[in-house]
């Protein structure tokens, strides 16, 4: 498919989403939705991608929110089928099988915080800045920010940045646990890559094990958790991956992970 919003390529086993529409600070309309749908399609009918990456098109800006001359003129209706668009691409994301790593490169305001927390972590260039400035509109995150910013940094926290509309620094992001590391502008997307062909060469199973325990684990009680865990590791012991990553140890040699049973 031909992308007009989003730039779209997979480099070896990484694939690369970069947000393209740098004339509005790549903000997010319908359109891009639908692109980045499309692409995640195109990456589900892959079985060679281990990893996929977000990122900015541009120094600017990840993503710099929802598209706000697009909601301007939203009825009630169409508010909550945008929303209900928006939450489900962001869901879909977070179940993906691989690991998904946030660039952030620049802004991520809004809904360009909201996808960045739903991927599995997040880089941070020291120019980046977050926030959800939503009530600067007279409105509220509808991306999934009210639910997923308060699961990653805490319920007061959560509150103080969605009532004021204050956007923080990569720094004080790194600090509430928002970001995982903050990198200098120019250094950012080679140790976003290298960390992503790090996970890359990892098995497929257990990837898609640590992803799943740590993300539904969060939605039960620990003990429930627990057998979660035990199921998903049951399943590394069933897979190729498994197998030949101790046999490698045993043998003192690189494992050499195909990713079956993905
Ligand atoms: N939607 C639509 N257009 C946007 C946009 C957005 N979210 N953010 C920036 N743009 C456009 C601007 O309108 C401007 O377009 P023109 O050149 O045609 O005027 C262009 O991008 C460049 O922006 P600025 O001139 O404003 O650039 P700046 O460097 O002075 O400021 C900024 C950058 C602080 C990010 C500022 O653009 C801004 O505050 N943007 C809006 C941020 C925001 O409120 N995001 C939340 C949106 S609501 C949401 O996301 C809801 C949800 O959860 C689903």
């Amino acid at each position: 498919m031909a992308y007009a919003n989003i730039i779209f390529e997979v480099q070896e086993n990484v694939a690369v989403i970069k947000f393209n529409r740098p004339k509005a600070l790549n903000a997010i309309n319908p359109a891009v939705l639908a692109e980045v749908s499309a692409a995640l399609d195109e990456i589900e009918a892959n079985r060679a991608v281990k990893v996929l990456v977000f990122t900015g098109e541009g120094e600017k800006s990840f993503i710099a929110g929802a598209d706000i001359a697009h909601m301007a003129n939203l009825s009630p209706l169409e508010g909550r089928k945008f929303s209900r668009e928006g939450q489900d691409l962001l869901l879909r994301i977070e179940k993906l099988p691989i690991p998904v790593i946030a660039c952030v490169n620049g802004f991520a305001l809004g809904g360009g915080t909201e996808f960045a927390m739903a991927c599995d972590f997040i880089y941070a260039s020291e120019k980046a800045k977050f926030g959800q400035p939503e009530s600067n509109l007279g409105i509220i995150p509808g991306f999934g920010g009210t639910q997923r910013l308060a699961r990653l940094v805490g319920k007061a926290m959560a509150k103080e940045l969605c009532m004021t509309g204050n956007v923080i620094g990569a720094e004080e992001a790194r600090q509430i646990g928002l970001a995982n590391k903050v990198f200098p502008a120019d250094a950012l997307w080679e140790e976003t890559m290298k960390t992503a062909k790090l996970i890359a060469s990892k098995g497929k199973v257990s990837m898609r094990g640590i992803k799943h325990c740590i993300d539904r684990g969060l939605d039960v009680d620990l003990r429930t958790g627990c057998y979660l865990e035990a199921d998903a590791f049951a399943l590394c012991m069933a897979s190729p991956d498994g197998s030949e990553g101790m046999k490698a140890f045993l043998e003192k040699r690189k494992p050499d992970f195909k990713g079956e049973l993905s």
